[in-house]
């Protein structure tokens, strides 16, 4: 939906990130903030360990699929239905909106979608003509929105509408031209480059790594256990081998908890975006936003080795987001004193104006222009009434 052109950036590539060097002009222009450089400079730093994570299936270790993660890790089992779990559907899944009753116009084109026996179909018209292209894949959740890929003769296209659930029917997908379009198949959408499809693909769907390349035909919908944990087959059939040792000292499988926080930060942002990526697709206005690692590493809150900061402290990536402020209260308030005491760990100021619903006045939603939907700035500040966008 929004991919920014200029940045070019798979899943699992986050060592090779440590390889691009910066130019040194850019450098001096944001040394005046030394947070931030400090955070670049500590997220060149990567593990290790996250070597077998990156090749994802090998000739030795393969995907075995979430259902098989979930037969020993019941407690897991809620990842696959969190939005990140369901990035990316096949057509006709249940639990979608009814597509039927919505319509977008763009000039003289107007687009629809139609169900049929094989799945779904996007069709356009002008009064005269009309072109119908299967739906391969629907992108996003849909807490936002929802990206359709279109196949005609081989080659995917990114549908120009988008359902948003804001306003329940069909507009213009973000980052698409407004000028009219051309043709019939331009109304429908905009044919994706191989190496789009692959970054769409990457961070949208799982069990599509193959020693180190995408294959997006062999993807499966959504982010699953294997995207962030690798390949799983060594893992299972170590664990499931009756003479096994224990304890462990490899469970042949990745776990992320083993990343430095700035590491861990860089793992959530090789799908929600880097400081590097913003640095390298140049995107310094509000559309950066829903760019949550990089927002936060701009907060003077951000510390590259605390974990009261890192992604996980707030968000658990196996469940659904929490909504309850009380609980985010708490991740504050494990740095800053209340207003009463404060304990040693709590060496952050305490507020003066407020105990409590700190994300509402210092992470405020910003709408975000053409996504109908208002993201949370993870730019943790005092927000000046009035301020233009601290991008
Ligand atoms: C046959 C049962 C079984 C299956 C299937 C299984 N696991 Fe495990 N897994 C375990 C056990 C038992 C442990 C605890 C190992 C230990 O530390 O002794 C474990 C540990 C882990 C850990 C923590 C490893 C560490 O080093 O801290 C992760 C992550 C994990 N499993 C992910 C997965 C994923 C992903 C899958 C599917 C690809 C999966 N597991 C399938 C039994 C299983
Ligand atoms: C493989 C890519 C990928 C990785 C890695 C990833 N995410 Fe996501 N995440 C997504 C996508 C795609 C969505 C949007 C899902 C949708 O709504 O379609 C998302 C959505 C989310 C959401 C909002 C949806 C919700 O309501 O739950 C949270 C919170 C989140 N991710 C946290 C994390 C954290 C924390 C990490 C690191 C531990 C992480 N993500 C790593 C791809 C990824
Ligand atoms: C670098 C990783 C990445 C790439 C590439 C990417 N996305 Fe996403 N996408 C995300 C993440 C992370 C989110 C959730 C946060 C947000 O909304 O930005 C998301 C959100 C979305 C949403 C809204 C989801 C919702 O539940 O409302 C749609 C639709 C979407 N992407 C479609 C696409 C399409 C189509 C492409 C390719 C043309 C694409 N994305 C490429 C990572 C990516
Ligand atoms: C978006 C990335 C992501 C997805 C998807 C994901 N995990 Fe995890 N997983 C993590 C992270 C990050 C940690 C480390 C959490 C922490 O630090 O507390 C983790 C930790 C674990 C652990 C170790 C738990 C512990 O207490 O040490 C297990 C087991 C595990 N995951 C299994 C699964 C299974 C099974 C699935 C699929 C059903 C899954 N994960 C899906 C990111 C993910
Ligand atoms: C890892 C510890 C940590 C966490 C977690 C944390 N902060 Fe901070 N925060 C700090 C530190 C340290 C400062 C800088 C204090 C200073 O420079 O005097 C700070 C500064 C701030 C400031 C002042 C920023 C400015 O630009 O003047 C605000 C507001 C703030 N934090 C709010 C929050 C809120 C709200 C949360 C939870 C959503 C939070 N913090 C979570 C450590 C933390
Ligand atoms: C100090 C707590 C905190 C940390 C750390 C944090 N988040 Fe969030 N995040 C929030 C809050 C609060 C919300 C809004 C929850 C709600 O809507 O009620 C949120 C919402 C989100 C959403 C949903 C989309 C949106 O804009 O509302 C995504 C995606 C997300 N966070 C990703 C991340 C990623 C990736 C990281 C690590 C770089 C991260 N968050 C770190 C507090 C945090
Ligand atoms: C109603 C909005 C609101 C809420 C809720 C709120 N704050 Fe604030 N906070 C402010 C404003 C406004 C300022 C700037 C006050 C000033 O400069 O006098 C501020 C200042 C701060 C500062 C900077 C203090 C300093 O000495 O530099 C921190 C830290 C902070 N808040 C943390 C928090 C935490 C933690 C919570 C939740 C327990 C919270 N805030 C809840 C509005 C709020």
């Amino acid at each position: 939906m929004m991919d920014v052109s200029g940045w070019s950036r798979l899943r699992g590539k986050i060592n090779a990130l440590a390889a691009v060097v910066l130019s040194v002009l850019l450098m001096t222009a944001w040394l005046a903030q030394s947070t931030f450089v400090q955070a670049m400079q500590k997220s060149e730093q990567t593990s290790s360990s996250l070597s077998r994570y990156e090749q994802g299936a090998t000739s030795g270790n393969v995907y075995v699929g979430q259902a098989k993660c979930i037969t020993c890790h019941k407690g897991m089992s809620s990842a696959a239905s969190t939005p990140m779990g369901e990035a990316a559907a096949e057509p006709l899944r249940s639990g979608m909106p009814d597509y039927s009753t919505m319509s977008y116009q763009s000039g003289q084109y107007t687009v629809r979608i139609e169900k049929n026996d094989a799945g779904m179909n996007m069709k356009v018209s002008d009064g005269s003509a009309s072109l119908s292209v299967p739906v391969r894949w629907i992108f996003g959740k849909g807490y936002d929105g929802q990206t359709f890929l279109l196949e005609k003769d081989g080659q995917l296209y990114e549908s120009r509408s988008s359902y948003y659930a804001a306003l329940g029917h069909l507009d213009k997908t973000i980052g698409h031209s407004n000028a009219p379009p051309a043709s019939l198949m331009a109304a429908l959408g905009r044919a994706l480059p191989k190496e789009e499809v692959e970054r769409c693909f990457s961070c949208h769907t799982s069990e599509n790594l193959f020693a180190g390349r995408v294959e997006v035909q062999q993807a499966h919908p959504g982010v699953t256990c294997e995207n962030c944990h690798g390949a799983g087959s060594e893992h299972v059939a170590l664990m499931s081998a009756t003479s096994r040792q224990t304890p462990l000292t490899d469970a042949e499988i990745f776990n992320p908890a083993s990343l430095a926080p700035a590491d861990l930060n860089d793992f959530c942002g090789s799908c929600h975006r880097t400081t590097r990526d913003v640095m390298r697709s140049g995107v310094r206005d509000i559309r950066n936003v829903r760019f949550q690692p990089y927002r936060l590493e701009n907060s003077r809150c951000y510390d590259p080795s605390d974990e009261r900061i890192q992604c996980t402290a707030c968000h658990d990536p196996h469940r659904k987001l929490e909504t309850s402020s009380a609980v985010y209260d708490q991740k504050c308030l494990a740095c800053h004193a209340s207003q009463s005491s404060g304990t040693v760990s709590q060496k952050a100021p305490a507020c003066p104006r407020a105990t409590k619903d700190c994300a509402s006045c210092h992470m405020p939603k910003l709408n975000l222009p053409g996504a109908h939907f208002a993201f949370t700035d993870h730019y943790i500040r005092v927000v000046k009434p009035g301020e233009p966008y601290p991008d």
